[in-house]
């Protein structure tokens, strides 16, 4: 079946949004995603008629909101391909990679790279020296360079984004696990703009840890994931410690709970969760192969439109096979947030600007600040075509 957007969009309530007495067109969705209706029912429901706190109780309630949240577990650990007892639920993906930062004992430095978001820089070096691999001018991993410091160095993990936040680039993550696994390192992927966007299975991969975000892939916020081999949660310490995440508790001593609910301490975020696995089965519904082609289709519509224009610079990879929905662009000599500001202003087109959390990347190659469109499933031909005509008719006159 073929991806059907305008039926999809009429999930999205907030698409008839006018800004400025224009329809809006919403283009930040790397940043955050907007939710269908079955997301926004699946808060309103739990709220309505499960609210109980889970796990904590034999009464009625309880065990359904501990129901429907473990249901969600397993929504999620199928959507990846991994064990429901893999699936940690965390506030995001930063909370995932400071959990594994704190919590895993790495012989050795941290392999990371340049092109990261700051939440898969900062943490690593509070316990670990951390090395960065270099990329192109266009953000593409040096391999070559990943496979020197490899070897030239004492590494304990790699740790690699799948898809830049910042450029969209897609990552050879399964290639790269090989060459850590090789080396003897652990693998985590940060799949924050990968696993709203395209199949990712765990096994394919082969990583030790993949984290994410639910709120960029159409689920609440304040709820992520940590997926981490069940042998890695089982020899790791939990990162907090209290509430629910123990099985027996002495004045002299306690002992842990089972994995995952041993790093779950505290009440979590029971409506995210099970909204979360709301959000996967929608996305399930529409298939993560459809969902790719539809953004693989918008961005080489973007890429091409962006490449004809004389005053903007398109930053990143132009092949649409190594790039997300994430297109990124410079109008030299004009702030990127001013150039954002005029296209919310003037177009009601709403996209990010600045460095993206990612500001090594973008000092690294040269950039400073830039304007970011990010797109998704909700998104048309005619919002890319929108977007591309805005930006060249504003470059020509500021
Ligand atoms: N990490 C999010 C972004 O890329 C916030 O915009």
């Amino acid at each position: 079946m073929s991806f059907d957007v305008l039926s999809v969009r009429e999930d999205f309530a907030i698409l008839k949004r006018e800004i400025n007495g224009r329809p809006m067109v919403y283009m930040d969705s790397a940043a955050t995603s907007l939710k269908p209706r079955p997301v926004i029912d699946a808060v309103l429901d739990f709220y309505e008629n499960h609210c109980a706190n889970i796990h904590r109780g034999v009464h009625q309630l309880s065990q359904e909101a501990s129901e429907l949240y473990e249901d969600a577990r397993y929504t999620i650990s199928r959507f990846i391909g991994a064990m429901e007892r893999e699936i940690v639920f965390v506030r995001n993906a930063s909370e995932a990679l400071n959990l594994v930062a704190h919590s895993l004992p790495i012989d050795g430095a941290v392999l990371t790279t340049t092109a990261e978001h700051h939440s898969n820089l900062l943490p690593w070096g509070r316990r670990n020296e951390v090395i960065v691999v270099d990329i192109s001018p266009t953000g593409i991993l040096d391999l070559e360079d990943l496979a020197r410091k490899l070897k030239g160095n004492k590494v304990g993990l790699v740790s690699v984004t799948h898809v830049s936040n910042g450029l969209g680039v897609i990552n050879p993550v399964k290639q790269i696990g090989e060459m850590a696994r090789a080396h003897g390192a652990y693998f985590l992927v940060d799949g924050s703009q990968s696993v709203p966007h395209m199949p990712v299975n765990v096994h394919e991969l082969d990583c030790d840890f993949l984290v994410f975000s639910g709120h960029k892939m159409l689920g609440p916020s304040g709820v992520g994931v940590l997926y981490a081999r069940s042998e890695h949660l089982e020899s790791m310490e939990p990162f907090l410690l209290g509430s629910d995440m123990i099985s027996e508790v002495h004045l002299d001593g306690f002992k842990l709970a089972n994995i995952p609910w041993k790093f779950e301490a505290g009440t979590p975020n029971i409506e995210g969760a099970i909204a979360l696995g709301v959000a996967v089965e929608y996305l399930e519904d529409l298939g993560m192969d459809a969902v790719r082609a539809h953004e693989r289709e918008l961005a080489t519509l973007a890429l091409e439109g962006f490449q004809q224009m004389r005053n903007v610079q398109l930053l990143g990879p132009t092949d649409p096979d190594i790039r997300s929905g994430v297109i990124t662009f410079k109008r030299p000599n004009i702030e990127a947030h001013a150039f954002a500001k005029l296209l919310s202003n003037r177009y009601s087109i709403l996209i990010r600007s600045g460095f993206h959390c990612a500001q090594p990347l973008f000092e690294t190659l040269g950039a400073g600040e830039s304007c970011r469109a990010s797109l998704y499933l909700y998104n048309t031909t005619e919002e890319v075509a929108a977007l591309v005509s805005a930006v060249d008719a504003l470059s020509q006159v500021v």
